[in-house]
């Protein structure tokens, strides 16, 4: 199949395009080139330079040839800027979604999967968090990407879109080899496994823990884990998913099912790098939810899926990618 990657020259995009070349599908990237990196296309891919909400780009990305499906990872990402500055969220990532499905309906591609993520639910109420758990999100990030997911609901109920809503939980690791890699490169960091490491390798001086007395069994916050390998499998599987169903809205977690603390994280990255990774306890960041951890029985049952690679492999890779000769930002 023909897959347009929004977003294809970010973190997640950019594997999920070369997860799909490899399995021998088409890609198209369209990427304003915002926050991501032309360098990091999969090679493979034809970029068409452009925004989601720009007609003209977009009437480019889709009028190249036959695109079966989108997948939709376009999208500005950082919760604290959301609290600040909430505007931005509203309009690239719910009014740029609607400007996307706006040009799908006149290409005539109804297929899509989209980046959601854990920050719909907010803080839980009880964990493993299930698909049905209340969407009460504690941001504008969140609440952005909520208001996606609801749209697809109602583009898939009026005009028969399939679409699938992954709600990634915390995606770490890289894909490196056969002439790739791909990995975090965000000109503002505020992921713990890529700040960890930078602190590792000596070009931060400590890792601020933030929050100590959390209910935890060692007082630091619980988060799900993903590899980002894991996770662009996944989203083949959505892709296939779509094929087969119709008039539908597929919500589905991605997670390990199980949890790591910050502690347990900073443990992970001393193994792995032989460095003491030094530590200094913070106040709790602002809106951090004690434990956030996926159920991903849904994942399993209705695409097969099932994550493969462990803390120990995101952290390696992760690092294996931050070792290699310095690219921009
Ligand atoms: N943390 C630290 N020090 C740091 C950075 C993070 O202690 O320097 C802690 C955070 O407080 C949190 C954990 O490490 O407890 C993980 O933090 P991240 O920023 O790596 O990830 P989040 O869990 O905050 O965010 C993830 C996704 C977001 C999504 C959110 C949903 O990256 O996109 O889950 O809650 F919105």
């Amino acid at each position: 199949m023909h897959v347009l990657v929004t977003g294809g020259a970010g973190y997640v995009g950019s594997v999920v395009s070369a997860h799909l070349l490899a399995a021998g599908h088409r890609v198209t990237v369209l990427d304003d080139l915002s926050t991501g990196h032309a360098d990091a296309v999969a090679p493979g891919a034809a970029l068409v330079p452009g925004s989601i909400a720009d007609r003209a780009a977009t009437d480019v990305a889709f009028g190249r040839s036959t695109i079966d499906a989108v997948v939709h990872c376009a999208a500005k990402s950082l919760v604290a800027e959301s609290v600040r500055a909430p505007e931005l969220y509203w309009s690239n990532n719910v009014g740029g979604s609607l400007a996307l499905l706006e040009a799908m309906r006149k290409h005539g591609v109804g297929r899509i999967v989209f980046s959601s993520t854990a920050a719909t639910y907010g803080e839980p109420e009880s964990v493993p968090i299930l698909e049905s758990a209340p969407a009460r999100p504690t941001n504008p990030y969140g609440s952005s990407k909520l208001a996606v997911d609801q749209m697809l609901a109602s583009y898939a109920n009026a005009y028969g879109f399939s679409a699938v809503s992954l709600r990634y939980f915390n995606v770490a690791g890289a894909l490196i080899g056969d002439g790739l890699s791909l990995g975090e490169r965000h000109a503002t960091e505020t992921h713990l496994i890529p700040i960890a490491l930078q602190v590792a390798a000596g070009t931060r001086p400590a890792l601020s823990v933030f929050g100590t007395a959390y209910p935890t069994p060692d007082g630091t916050c619980v988060r799900d884990y993903i590899h980002i390998i894991d996770l662009a499998d996944a989203h083949l599987r959505a892709l296939e998913w779509t094929a087969r169903s119709e008039q539908a809205h597929l919500v589905c977690n991605l997670g390990s099912g199980s949890g790591n603390s910050v502690l347990e994280v900073v443990e992970a990255v001393r193994r792995v790098t032989g460095s003491p990774t030094p530590t200094v306890a913070h106040p709790n960041r602002s809106g951090d939810p004690a434990v956030l951890i996926a159920s991903n029985g849904l994942a399993q049952e209705v695409l097969g899926w099932a994550p493969t690679r462990d803390l120990e492999q995101m952290v390696l890779d992760a690092w294996n990618f931050a070792q290699q000769p310095a690219r921009s930002a």
